[in-house]
C-alpha cells in the first residue's frame, strides 16, 4: 500500500519540538500531514508551527467549528492512510490501552479504520514502570506499531531507554511498515561484507567494505516480505533481527554457507566485497619480525556468484559491481561473464563506507540509474526492481 495521507498525532512531552522536524521529512517524502495535537502538546510547541509545515490548519479540540459538520473525530482520519503519534506519552499510551476518547486526538485513535503507530517518549523510569510495559505489550497485541523507544541521554538529565527516535528514523520505520510485500513467499539469500583471508594467527588480507549496502537490502527485502538468510563477513553492523544469520570470515567460508542454504533460495543477492585471493598455507602462529622480505603465495578464491548461478537450476543471481574506473562497461562485461540477469553497478571511490550511493542497475533491457541517496533508500528502489524482473520470469 502507498502511504499518501498521515495524520501526525503530538502529544505533551519535551520531544514535542522533534515532531516539527518530522512534519518536515514527512512533507518534504510526499506526504499529506494533518497535525493534531494534544492540549499538553500545545504547552511545548505552537501550532503554527506545524500549520506553517504542513500547510493544514491544527485540531486540538474536539468541537473544533472549524470543521464542517462538527464531527472532526471522523472527519480527520477519513482518507488517512495511518496515524502516528510522535511522541507519545505515557499518559496517551495508557488512554489507548483503555480507549479513552476524552480529546480529539484519542478518539480519533479510537475511531480510526488504518494503521496507528505510536512512538513512546518519557523519562526512563516512567518508560520501564510496570504499567508502561503491560500498556505497550497490550497496545502491540492490538496490533498498534510501537516505534523505538531508543536509548540514551534525556531532558531530565538521566540516561536510559525513553527518547523519541529521531525523526529521519521514523521516517524510515514507517516507510518501511508500508512497504509492498513485493517479495511475499520468497526465499532471498543475501551475501554481505568484506571476506578476511588469513596470514597468520592475527593478520590477514580484507579491504573497507563496511556491509551497509549488504545489510540495507537484506532490512528491504525484509519488508518486503520475503524470508531472509543474510551470510556476512566481519562488519561492525547488528543484523536485522528478523533475518537468519550465518556469520563468515574467509571468502570459503562464505562459499560453504552459500552452498548449505542455496538449494532453498529463490533469489541470491551476492553484495559481499569477496577478496579475490588467498594465503597459502598461512602460519597458525604469529609471523615474527626479522630482517628478511617475506613473501605471500596467494590463491585465486572460489567466485561464490559465478558458481551459482552456473548451476542447472540457480535461484535468480543479482551481482554487485564495484568499479574504479569503466563502470558501466565493467559491469556489463561482468553481468555477461557470471551470467546474471541482473548486475549493480557503482563507483568504488564513492560508495564503499559510505552511506549514500549512486546506483546503475544494468539488466537485458539496459540501464537504469538511481541517482545518489541513502543505502536504504536504494535498496528499496533495488529490491522493488528484482522483483519486478523475478516476477516476469516466473510468474
Ligand atoms: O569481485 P567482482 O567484481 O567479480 O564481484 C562481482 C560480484 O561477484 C559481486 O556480486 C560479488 O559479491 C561476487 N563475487 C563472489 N565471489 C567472488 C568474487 C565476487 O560471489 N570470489
Amino acid at each position: 500500500m502507498e502511504l499518501k495521507r498521515i495524520v501526525l498525532g503530538v502529544t505533551g512531552g519535551v520531544a514535542a519540538y522533534k515532531a516539527a522536524e518530522l512534519a518536515r521529512l514527512l512533507v518534504k517524502d510526499g506526504l499529506d500531514v494533518q497535525g493534531v495535537m494534544s492540549e499538553a502538546a500545545r504547552h511545548f510547541v505552537g501550532a503554527a508551527t506545524f500549520q506553517a509545515i504542513t500547510g493544514h490548519p491544527v485540531f486540538t479540540d474536539l468541537w473544533d467549528e472549524r470543521v464542517d459538520n462538527g464531527m472532526a473525530h471522523i472527519d480527520l482520519t477519513r482518507g488517512a492512510d495511518a496515524i502516528l503519534v510522535a511522541p507519545a506519552a505515557a499518559d496517551f499510551l495508557a488512554k489507548l490501552v483503555h480507549g479513552r476518547a476524552d480529546d480529539l486526538l484519542s478518539t480519533l485513535c479510537l475511531a480510526r479504520d488504518c494503521p496507528l503507530l505510536v512512538a513512546p517518549a518519557m523519562n526512563r523510569r516512567m518508560w520501564e514502570a510496570p504499567a508502561t510495559q503491560r500498556n505497550i505489550a497490550q497496545l502491540a497485541a492490538d496490533g498498534v506499531t510501537v516505534l523505538g523507544p531508543d536509548s540514551g541521554e534525556q531532558a531530565c538529565g538521566e540516561i536510559g531507554f525513553g527518547r523519541m527516535l529521531e525523526p529521519f528514523d521514523l521516517l524510515d520505520a514507517l516507510e518501511a511498515r508500508f512497504q509492498p510485500k513485493r517479495l511475499t513467499g520468497l526465499k532471498v539469500l543475501i551475501t554481505a561484507g568484506p571476506t578476511f583471508e588469513a596470514i597468520d594467527a592475527v593478520r590477514g588480507i580484507t579491504n573497507p567494505s563496511s556491509g551497509k549496502m549488504g545489510y540495507a537490502v537484506a532490512r528491504a527485502a525484509i519488508e518486503a516480505g520475503a524470508e531472509v538468510t543474510l551470510i556476512s563477513g566481519r562488519v561492525c553492523l547488528a543484523p536485522p533481527r528478523e533475518a537468519r544469520f550465518l556469520p563468515v570470515v574467509s571468502a570459503q567460508d562464505m562459499l560453504q554457507a552459500v552452498e548449505s542454504v542455496v538449494d532453498t533460495a529463490d533469489i541470491f543477492i551476492a553484495v559481499a566485497a569477496v577478496a579475490d585471493y588467498y594465503v597459502l598455507n598461512p602460519s597458525e602462529q604469529k609471523i615474527k619480525k626479522d630482517a628478511h622480505i617475506l613473501t605471500l603465495e596467494l590463491a585465486p578464491n572460489p567466485d561464490i556468484l559465478a558458481s551459482i548461478s552456473a548451476r542447472p537450476k540457480p535461484p535468480f543471481c543479482v551481482g554487485f559491481a564495484a568499479e574504479s574506473e569503466n563502470l558501466e562497461e565493467y559491469a556489463e562485461l561482468k553481468r555477461r561473464r557470471k551470467h546474471l540477469p541482473l548486475i549493480v553497478a557503482n563507483d568504488v571511490k564513492e560508495s564503499v563506507g559510505s552511506d549514500t550511493v549512486r546506483l546503475i542497475l544494468l539488466d537485458e533491457a539496459g540501464h537504469h540509474v538511481l541517482e545518489k541517496a541513502d543505502k536504504r533508500t536504494q535498496a528499496r528502489k533495488l529490491v522493488a526492481h528484482i522483483a519486478e524482473l523475478y516476477n516476469t520470469r516466473y510468474q
